[in-house]
């Protein structure tokens, strides 16, 4: 049993979410305490368990719905109480403001338009339930009654709701043709509650070169993507709702013209390389590489980057992936454990 993991979040592409059991198992075996870096840390899932395990968890990522999640998930201790929008609107309780989002009495705009009427990710009563949270939170934001945290905690929440009646295989690439099950069912939002942990974890946003360099750690976990399908593009939505913006987009998926980039670990002529600059940027006791047998950097290749820090073990863990075609199968990812000489 996870501890911590009170509900399945939004389905993320490479996510070690069944493979955390045995990950955990390995790492305790070696060490038990004190600080975990987790740069590639995607919606906090691998954070969040570190997290619950008694480990000081500092997290990153260069979107920021991803952000969002980790804030919610791993330096969050509790619900935010949410005390100025309480106080601007008469609230009793932080119940009274999630019921407020859930009213879903806003007009159609351009998320509708965009996402429900051109491209069917949402029907369009849910697209409207979604577009009024959203502009919603965007507004109490604007008039400075959520901090940043309390920001990060709704946007969670909504993009989280957002998943569960989206009309995908997962990923905001392309919609279904039929609607899914899920898409019928009513928009409804929840908070996104926090793993409890013994201290409250560090998330950043921003590349994961920037933060391996602030301080040294006792274990620096490394999962970056491996293959080239870039999160900024397949998860175009939920950034977009991050970000707050309405952009120009195109498309079948609706993806916006400008503004998304791709990870350097996409690019399979940088990703060798890029590891390599990370690891010498990086201070670590242990290290606890990451990555599909299938990835982009060749086994070969990843064994002589490591073999320049200390000698590793490797683990093959077993875990169920998908496809966008929605079909389950297996994949395999291996571990390499190194000890810093
Ligand atoms: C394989 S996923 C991590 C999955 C996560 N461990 C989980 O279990 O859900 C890789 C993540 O790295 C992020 N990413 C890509 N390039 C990055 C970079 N240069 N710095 C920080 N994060 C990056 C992506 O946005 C994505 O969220």
């Amino acid at each position: 049993m996870l501890r911590g993991s009170r509900s399945i979040f939004m389905r993320y592409f490479g996510s070690k979410f069944t493979t955390l059991p045995r990950l955990g198992e390995i790492l305790l075996q070696r060490v038990n305490k004190g600080t975990f870096c987790d740069p590639f840390g995607g919606i906090g899932t691998v954070g969040a368990y570190f997290k619950s395990l008694g480990f000081h968890v500092w997290t990153g990522d260069v979107l920021q719905f991803a952000h969002c999640f980790q804030i919610a998930r791993i330096h969050r201790q509790n619900v935010p109480s949410f005390r100025q929008v309480r106080s601007r609107l008469g609230l009793n309780s932080s119940k009274d403001v999630l019921e407020i989002l859930n009213k879903r009495k806003g007009r159609a705009g351009w998320f509708v338009e965009q996402y429900a009427r051109k491209r069917r990710f949402f029907t369009v009563e849910n697209a409207r339930a979604i577009e009024w949270a959203w502009n919603t939170i965007h507004a109490w934001h604007k008039a400075g009654w959520l901090n940043r945290e309390e920001n990060a905690v709704l946007i969670a929440s909504l993009i989280h709701a957002m998943d569960q009646v989206a009309n995908t295989a997962g990923t905001y690439y392309s919609f279904l043709k039929t609607w899914h099950r899920k898409a019928k069912r009513p928009f409804h939002m929840d908070w996104m509650r926090p793993t409890r942990g013994q201290f409250a974890g560090k998330c950043s946003l921003g590349s994961a070169e920037t933060l391996v360099s602030q301080q040294a750690f006792d274990v620096l976990y490394l999962d970056p993507p491996y293959n080239e399908r870039s999160y900024a593009h397949y998860y175009h939505l939920a950034e977009t709702i991050a970000q707050g913006v309405h952009p120009q987009v195109h498309g079948i998926s609706g993806i916006p013209d400008r503004g998304l980039e791709r990870s350097v670990f996409n690019d399979r002529s940088k990703a060798a390389s890029s590891l390599e600059e990370l690891l010498n940027e990086a201070r670590f006791k242990w290290l606890a590489f990451h990555y599909a047998d299938d990835g982009l950097i060749p086994r070969k290749t990843i064994r002589s980057i490591l073999a320049k820090y200390g000698t590793f073990e490797e683990f093959v863990l077993y875990g169920r992936g998908y496809t966008t075609q929605n079909r389950e199968r297996c994949v395999e990812h291996r571990l390499y454990l190194l000890k810093h000489d």
